[in-house]
């Protein structure tokens, strides 16, 4: 883990990091009070020798035994655009959390502009993640001082956007022995409610009573009973001004699928641990609004349930009852997390009455197959928010792509013996869309299906292999365009 701090005073470190841009080492006035003018020079020289590439994402390190400091990380900024200081900031913090805690670090590299400063601190601190199971032994801990001419809001942002979606990789990799229903309630009211948030956890007997036939179908297989994870964020009320627009984020918690009695294959079901990372994104996104103190108003809902096999799990040709009414025949038990997004996006629209609904979820291999796992798939039915949601998606560097609502495959969610079917057939991505689509009416609503970059099967520029936080800094951004700091 990184932690970042702006020194009070100038001391020397013993780890500096520069920027190389053309070809030429950036230095300034703040980058010589950590790197020394003979040491800088040593840099230059052996930097000319080998004439290293200046690429976004690279990072070389110099060392220069007797100076102070001894060792000089020098990493390429491409163009200087964010994405090109985010990119960098993670390779960056993956160098300085391979060297001891013991040692002291500087990054010496200006961003003056807020979105720039956002972009390094967020690269930075995603690059210092990584996963150990809360039974191993403490992450180790690097503090970075950071000393070029910064924005301090823009660094803060980019911290708390860093750390909320550590947090999602972390809910992501966490094993579903160690991560049930019931635990995630309790692991998303320990982290939330410091935050400022109010966290309630509903059981299955509240399910009950309210009708979420889907969550209880899904769930009712597992030893573990599902659960409802309601998260609320208040923006503070301001005299004289108007109410804040409120969203409501809903995210697939599904904390492992099997696929149910139809059995997905072996290949398949061994990173199904991550198939709650829609949840642990929304979960991720509502922290970062309370951390940021953002002007909009944010619940989210989060249905968790587990999808596995025993006598109580439901039946393919199975009929439950949604929340609200509508029925759906199963007509596969692994097309399971429509039928618990269901329920939790008719309650959305029956009881909140948001301004804007957005789901969120790892929902359908063809989604993965189309757009490939760096890039998210969305779907909308408001082209305003549509273009909010892609803007948010570019401020951000996590790539989403727009879907049709293509109501030319309506006809595929008929059942003989419910109001639709959960196993519409192709184009799957877009047929389970069009499923969600019956339960929002007409609330301005977005699906992200995000079964292809929620995992990394291993490390690429911005994630970390395993569940890759993906999401919770779009979202976040997202947000922020209704409402920046309430404060
Ligand atoms: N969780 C899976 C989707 C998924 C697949 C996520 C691969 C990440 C990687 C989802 O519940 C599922 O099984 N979907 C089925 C639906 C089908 C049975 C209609 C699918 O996509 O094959
Ligand atoms: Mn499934
Ligand atoms: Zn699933």
């Amino acid at each position: 883990m990184i932690l970042l701090q702006i020194p009070e005073r100038r001391r020397s470190v013993d780890v500096a990091v520069i920027g190389l841009r053309g070809g030429e080492l950036e230095l300034h006035e703040l980058s010589t009070t950590v790197l020394p003018v003979a040491a800088a020079q040593a840099a230059s020289e052996y930097l000319a020798e080998s004439g290293l590439a200046d690429a976004a994402g690279k990072v070389h390190t110099v060392t220069l035994p007797g100076a102070v400091p001894n060792t000089v990380l020098i990493a390429g900024l491409g163009e200087r655009t964010s994405d090109d200081l985010r990119v960098a900031g993670v390779a960056i913090g993956r160098a300085v959390s391979k060297l001891p805690e013991s040692k002291s670090f500087a990054v010496a590299i200006d961003a003056p502009e807020a979105a720039q400063s956002k972009a390094l601190a967020e690269g930075l601190v995603l690059g210092g993640y990584s996963f150990t199971l809360a039974s191993k032994a403490e992450d180790q801990l690097h503090t970075i001082d950071l000393v070029g001419n910064l924005d301090r809001p823009g660094l803060s942002a980019g911290d708390e956007a860093a750390d909320a979606a550590g947090w999602a990789r972390d809910l992501g990799n966490t094993p579903a022995n160690e991560l049930n229903p019931a635990r995630l309630g309790e692991l998303a009211t320990e982290q939330l409610t410091p935050a400022g948030c109010t966290v309630t956890v509903r059981d299955e007997a509240w399910l009950a009573e309210q009708g979420f036939g889907g969550v209880l179908a899904v769930g009712g297989g597992s030893a573990s009973a599902p659960r409802l994870i309601e998260v609320r964020y208040q923006a503070r009320r301001r005299r004289g001004l108007p109410k804040p627009p409120h969203v409501v984020l809903v995210g697939k918690g599904i904390t492992f699928d099997s696929g149910g009695l139809d059995i997905k294959p072996a290949d398949g079901m061994r990173m199904m641990h991550t198939d709650m990372c829609g949840g642990a994104a929304v979960l991720g996104a509502v922290q970062y609004a309370a951390m940021q103190k953002l002007g909009v108003d944010v619940t989210v809902l989060v249905p968790a349930a587990e999808n596995v096999i025993s006598g109580t799990a439901m039946r393919p040709s199975d009929v439950i009852v949604q929340y609200g009414g509508r029925t759906t025949e199963i007509g596969n038990t692994d097309a399971e997390g429509r039928l618990i997004l269901a329920d939790a996006l008719a309650y959305a629209v029956d009881r909140l009455k948001p301004d804007v609904l957005i789901d969120v979820a790892t929902l359908t291999g063809a989604m993965r197959i189309a757009l490939g796992t760096e890039t998210g798939g969305f779907f909308a039915n408001d082209d305003a928010l549509a273009g909010a949601l892609s803007e948010a998606a570019v401020a951000t560097g996590e790539r989403l792509w727009r879907m049709p609502l293509e109501h030319a495959y309506a006809h595929r969610l008929t059942s003989p013996v419910a109001d639709s079917r959960n196993d519409p057939g192709h184009p799957g991505a877009i047929t389970a869309a069009l499923f969600l689509q019956q339960f929002v009416g007409d609330t301005r609503w977005a699906h992200l299906d995000i079964a292809g970059p929620a995992r990394a099967a291993s490390e690429t520029a911005l994630f970390s292999r395993g569940a890759t936080g993906y999401a919770v800094r779009l979202l976040g951004s997202y947000l922020e365009s209704l409402g920046g700091d309430s404060e």
